[in-house]
């Protein structure tokens, strides 16, 4: 098909707060959007996807401040981390667009300015109450004991100014009409009803859309002392990145309207009721849809950056890969229900689903080709009813597959799949293979549940490629499928596209089977590890536990070849030589003002001072170092720590108390040991 003719598809993630690093919440949004950029990719369309970042408002400011950092600086180093992140989730987004790039600037500012132009932005005055770390405004009746914010439950503060608003009013029965006669628009259903009777009946409150308070925002290009506030900007990412009002248009004629908008539920309301106006205002299509899938909880509560319980995916998916991570997310929860993440939960589910459904049934079936045919794919004979029954499956998967990826029910799009993975294994038990093996006469019927078995594996492969990109080559590998041409979503159109003679070639196990319990208990040391770093970092350290940050997936394989020489999670002694520490005598030793957590030391490493912020206030006095030698990490990169340079990094341990608390000790060595001494 031309280009010109392909159907498009473009799919959106909210762009992001970069007032801390993502956690898999963020990561769940951004993957389900992958997957279904995948999806669509495969099975023929021109698939665009978006993410990006929104960075402007007062708790970005009031970040940066505390770290000593401009809001710029801080974002940007956010920005680099949640780009890793991605790329780290082997996520191929099209476009990342940030609402401080130049090109959304200008778009808001035109945009803002024709709503100001045709009367659907006016100037008064905003009296309310706000809550600093959401970034919202609630009416009195919103409120929690007409006080509290009912999202964090923290008290909120009045807030009074000058400022636009937009006239939402105006526009409330036709979207009431809108919604009621498009019911695909806002998905799940339940989400539409609540939107009409929750919000829109009641009646629509004028938008508070511009700010004098916050500087760290878009200038309203006619009244530069305001800047636009929140919603405006942030919703309009989803075309200012396609270009609309810029020179070039074309993308923006392309994709435009989107397909959907993923969103987390919490912000819905925006979404389908200000989103929608904004469009119609400006007399553009709406979106086909936007879905509101549910939260990952941990330990029941949203997991959130302004509350700090947090799970990060970067030490799960050091450990399992990111395909173990995306299959998770992608087939736990139902999208759009609620669902916790445990490691335990997800262990489980690995070893259960990956190690022994779809690991055990492609180990099988090469090693079964292996021993009866040499590894090479035999031909198959005539089909009995039993082997009818899986392939009628295996030809119905893909429409089964489409139609769940559709309705956006990517764990119900991988059960089907799983289904066949499953009905293969029982297949290999009921046909008993090592029964056919020993009766020369069985050949032939051996031949053909080989080729079913392998035919099967194959369209699997291709299935499960948009949630696990990098599987299926590992599949293909073992099945020694090489044309490209059975790689794709035509190549499932019918069975029996392997060829027979295909060298099968088996290797080692997909994913190994894993002890629950003692890895649940490391990666929660991992996870406790990240968290505390990620916690404790200011806009422009780089990543925690430095020594090591994640590698990019692309890279790792790249570098497998080369670590197959080191035993799995060993270093070479050149790894550690580059590591250069040593021994340093505390000169003087202040807390940091402000911070509760730093402690601020000059020492002495022989050759010169150094001066070096350690979060460790919280289990030392300043006067309990002085004079003391600790050991130095001094080639650490130098980063800056609300405000001050800290040039290198002291090691320390957490230890457990007999309560089972955990409390910091730095590492001392004999004081007798010169400043300067080399450690290593
Ligand atoms: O709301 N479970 O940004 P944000 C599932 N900038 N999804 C989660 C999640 C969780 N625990 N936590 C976060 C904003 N998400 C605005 C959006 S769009 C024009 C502006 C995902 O950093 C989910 O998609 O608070 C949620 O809607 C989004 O991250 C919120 O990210
Ligand atoms: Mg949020």
């Amino acid at each position: 098909m031309s280009e010109e003719r392909r159907k498009t598809y473009y799919i959106t993630t909210p762009i992001y707060y970069p007032s801390g690093n993502m956690h898999i919440g963020h990561t769940y949004t951004t993957v389900a959007a992958d997957t279904m950029t995948r999806f669509k990719k495969l099975t023929g369309y021109d698939a665009y996807m978006l993410t990006g970042t929104d960075e402007h408002g007062q708790k970005i400011e009031r970040k940066a401040e505390e770290n000593g950092v401009t809001p710029q600086q801080y974002v940007d180093k956010i920005v680099e981390n949640t780009k890793e992140l991605w790329k780290l989730m082997n996520v191929e987004y099209s476009d990342f667009i940030r609402t401080t790039d130049e090109r959304h600037v200008k778009a808001v500012q035109k945009i803002f300015k024709q709503f100001y132009d045709q009367g659907d932005i006016y100037k008064s005055e905003y009296e309310g109450q706000y809550c600093t770390p959401c970034e919202s405004f609630w009416t009195p009746t919103q409120l929690k004991e007409g006080k509290y914010c009912p999202d964090c439950g923290r008290p909120t503060e009045t807030v009074r100014e000058e400022s636009y608003f937009f006239r939402m009013s105006k526009y409330q029965d036709w979207l009431i009409e809108y919604i009621q006669t498009h019911p695909d628009f806002i998905q799940p259903v339940s989400r539409a009803n609540e939107m009409i009777n929750n919000f829109l009946k009641p009646g629509l409150q004028d938008l508070c859309v511009s700010r004098t308070t916050t500087k760290w925002g878009i200038p309203v290009s006619f009244d530069p002392k305001h800047t636009v506030y929140v919603w405006i900007d942030a919703l309009s990412n989803y075309i200012t990145a396609l270009g609309y009002t810029s020179d070039d248009t074309s993308l923006y004629e392309r994709y435009w309207p989107a397909n959907v908008h993923l969103v987390g539920k919490e912000i819905i309301r925006f979404h389908t009721i200000y989103w929608p106006i904004m469009l119609h205002a400006l007399g553009l299509p709406l979106p086909k849809q936007i879905f509101g899938h549910g939260w990952l909880l941990f330990g029941n509560d949203k997991m959130s950056k302004s509350k700090g319980n947090i799970q990060y995916a970067q030490p799960i998916v050091q450990r399992y890969g990111a395909d173990s991570l995306r299959y998770y997310l992608m087939r736990e929860m139902p999208f759009g229900s609620d669902g916790n993440y445990t490691n335990e939960a997800f262990l489980t589910r690995m070893n259960a689903d990956l190690c022994n459904d779809l690991g055990n049934l492609v180990s099988r079936t090469t090693a079964m080709i292996e021993k009866y045919f040499g590894g090479a794919v035999p031909a198959p004979d005539a089909y009995e009813d039993v082997d009818k029954a899986l392939i009628d499956l295996a030809e119905a998967l893909p429409n089964a597959v489409e139609k769940q990826m559709d309705a956006l029910q990517f764990s119900q799009a991988l059960t089907e799949i799983w289904k066949l993975v499953g009905e293969c294994n029982k297949y290999i038990d009921v046909t008993q293979p090592w029964v056919l093996g020993k009766d020369e006469s069985k050949k032939a019927r051996l031949g053909t549940v080989m080729y079913v078995l392998a035919e099967c594996v194959r369209f699997v492969a291709v299935l499960i490629g948009p949630f696990m990109p990098s599987t299926p080559e590992r599949i293909y590998a073992q099945l020694g499928v090489t044309d490209g041409a059975l790689k794709t979503w035509e190549s499932l159109s019918a069975f029996g596209g392997l060829k027979a003679g295909t060298m099968v070639k088996k290797g080692e196990a997909l994913y190994p089977r894993i002890d629950v319990a003692k890895e649940s208990a490391l990666l929660a040391d991992e996870a406790e590890k990240w968290a505390a770093a990620f916690a404790a970092q200011s806009g422009n350290i780089k990543t925690p536990a430095e020594t090591k940050a994640p590698e990019a997936p692309a890279k790792a394989e790249k570098n497998a070849d080369k670590a197959k020489e080191l035993p799995e999670g060993c270093i070479g002694i050149d790894d550690f030589a580059k590591c250069k520490m040593v021994v340093a005598k505390v000169c003087a030793c202040e807390r940091v003002k402000k911070s509760e957590k730093l402690l601020k030391f000059d020492l002495d490493i022989g050759t010169e001072h150094r001066t070096v912020l350690s979060g460790i206030a919280k289990f030392y006095a300043p006067e309990d170092l002085l004079g003391k030698s600790l050991i130095l990490l001094k080639n650490l990169a130098p980063r800056k720590i609300m405000g001050n340079e800290s040039q290198g990094m002291l090691l320390s341990a957490f230890v457990e108390n007999p309560d089972g608390t955990e409390t910091l000790r730095v590492l001392t060595v004999d004081e007798a040991m010169p400043a300067g001494a080399e450690v290593g």
